[in-house]
């Protein structure tokens, strides 16, 4: 029998379209394959300047894996899953984040598509899918948000589902406004709109969130 190291990455979601797993080194080729040049990255990452931009933007996906996992603490986490459709392809990433979860019990949001799959709803199902996972599983009271506001999908995501506009502010590296919002549990509960995700693989990986079994 094979030791499960980090269960973290035992969890999956599905929605009617997409499958998300969390991230392991075996999806690293694929996922920096599919990345693509129109997403911006940090721009405090790493940069290595005897390297083209396409090996400095690998790079930069690669180490936000490898961050998300290597720092995680039930007080700080971020969990990357790989979306891929009923063939296996990559189809992009979500992130949730719970950057000082054990004390405010807040979750953010983040995520790419490849660019010939959007605008067809696929944004929505995978924002649903993690807020589904966190407010049903790992108790968060709240979720936010944010994207530039010239980003009409982004934000065009997170109205759909629910959330409303709370405060802008300004990107230091490029000017540009952003609009932050912020959806509630009670809302989403009332909503419904979690009823359709298919969520597995949490018990071993509660845990690592800090928490406890979900019967207890
Ligand atoms: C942001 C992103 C993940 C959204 O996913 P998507 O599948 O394209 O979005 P959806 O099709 O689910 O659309 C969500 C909503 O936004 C609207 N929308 C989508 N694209 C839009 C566009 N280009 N202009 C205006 N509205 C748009 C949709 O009509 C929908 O609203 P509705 O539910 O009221 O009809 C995707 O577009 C993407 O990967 N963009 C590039 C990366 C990026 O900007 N990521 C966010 C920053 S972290």
């Amino acid at each position: 029998m094979t030791t499960v190291v980090w269960p973290v990455q035992g969890l999956w979601l599905r929605t009617a379209d997409v499958d998300l797993r969390v991230m392991t080194e075996a999806d690293l080729a694929s996922v920096c394959d599919s990345f693509p040049a129109d997403v911006e990255q940090d721009p405090a990452a790493t940069r290595y300047a005897l390297l083209d931009e396409g090996s400095n933007r690998r790079a930069v996906v690669a180490q936000s894996y490898w961050r998300a996992l290597g720092t995680w603490s039930p007080a700080s986490w971020a969990l990357p899953f790989v979306a891929r459709n009923g063939d296996g392809d990559v189809l992009g990433m979500q992130w949730l984040e719970g950057p000082d979860f054990s004390t405010d019990r807040v979750v953010d949001s983040a995520s790419w598509l490849v660019a010939e799959v959007r605008g067809r709803g696929l944004g929505t199902q995978l924002r649903t899918a993690v807020l589904e996972l966190a407010f049903r599983h790992l108790g968060a009271g709240a979720a936010v948000s944010s994207a530039v506001v010239a980003n009409a999908a982004s934000l065009g995501v997170s109205r759909s589902l629910g959330y409303r506009d709370t405060h802008t502010s300004v990107l230091e590296h490029s000017g540009e406004t952003l609009q932050h919002v912020r959806l509630e549990r009670d809302a989403w509960v009332a909503s419904g709109r979690g009823a359709s995700v298919r969520i597995g693989g949490v018990g071993p990986a509660l845990p690592y969130f800090g928490l406890g079994d979900e019967d207890d």
